[in-house]
């Protein structure tokens, strides 16, 4: 795993403020979260071995965040330290719906950098798994590197993605927005036109994370709609992590993508049913129980 670790700053509201409004929310939660280390968390617990490669703050948020990845069995021997730059924050409102607004302030993400990457230990790796919260120059660099397969969730959406990089990745797994955003579509993204936006794309295989209505894979002109279970969301913070985490897991054992996408869609709405990035997190058995 290459990517950001955030410690995220969650308050309930009613309903996320507009451009100008003001609005009252509930407490203050600190929870360790970032795509990245989310995504990680999300392996680990499923049983998988995971390395993270990133960099943190030298501050209490930073040792919070080591501390949360070694909890769930990460090894962290490749997160650094960043003397003097605060470690990455994650402000996020959760709605009573479940769904969120998030601002991210990148900090110690921001400085990784291609020398930070040890290129055996990611030529090692059966997947290197990465997102979008660190400089792309690292992950194109790390996608150079990879000899396994080369899955990337471009989230948050950056405003452009080198053709090199896409040419690199083997599982793109992108929301409906990244999707419109990485191929410059305007309006909106139904299935058919998911399917056909994902289709132009030059990776092998592309799977559209849809939220509650699951998620579609594309490989080559082969289209399959996955549905998830239907769930009560509390906060969908990290589904997507959980999604993409669980992903790689099964693909590590078994290429099939389809069958990948069913497990990955049950972790995701698991996921949704509690509070928070990594405490949201579930095991296999936390997946069957939670979903009944
Ligand atoms: O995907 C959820 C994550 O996005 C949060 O944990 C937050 O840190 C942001 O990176």
């Amino acid at each position: 795993m290459i990517g950001s670790c955030n410690l995220d700053l969650v308050v309930g509201v009613e309903h996320v403020p507009l451009v100008g409004e003001t609005v009252l929310g509930g407490d203050l939660h600190r929870i360790t979260g970032g795509k990245g280390a989310n995504q990680a968390v999300a392996a680990a617990l499923l049983g998988r071995r995971v390395a993270m490669v990133g960099r943190v703050g030298d501050d209490e948020s930073g040792a919070l965040l080591r501390e949360a990845l070694e909890a769930a069995g990460v090894d962290i021997s490749g997160l650094l330290a960043t003397p003097g730059v605060p470690s990455g924050v994650a402000l996020i409102a959760v709605q009573r719906d479940g769904d969120n607004a998030i601002v991210v302030s990148p900090g110690a993400n921001g400085r990784l950098t291609p020398s930070d990457l040890q290129a055996q230990q990611i030529a090692d790796a059966a997947v290197v798994l990465m997102q979008a919260e660190i400089p792309l120059e690292v992950v194109t660099e790390a996608a150079r590197m990879a000899r396994g397969l080369v899955v990337w969730n471009p989230a948050p959406a950056p405003e452009q993605v080198p053709l090199e990089l896409l040419d690199l990745v083997d599982v793109l797994v992108p929301n409906q927005t990244e999707l419109a955003l990485l191929t410059g579509h305007r309006g909106p993204v139904d299935l058919p036109m998911a399917a056909e936006l994902a289709m132009g794309l030059p990776c092998s295989s592309v799977v559209v994370t849809l939220g509650a209505a699951g998620a579609l894979v594309v490989s080559g002109r082969d289209v399959v709609h996955v549905e998830a279970p239907v769930v009560q969301p509390v906060d969908t913070t990290a589904a997507g992590d959980a999604f993409c985490g669980a992903l790689a897991d099964c693909l590590v054992d078994d290429p099939d993508l389809v069958a990948a996408t069913r497990w990955a869609v049950r972790v995701g709405a698991a996921t949704t049913l509690r509070l928070g990035a990594q405490p949201s997190l579930p095991t296999p058995s936390q997946v069957e129980l939670l979903l009944g």
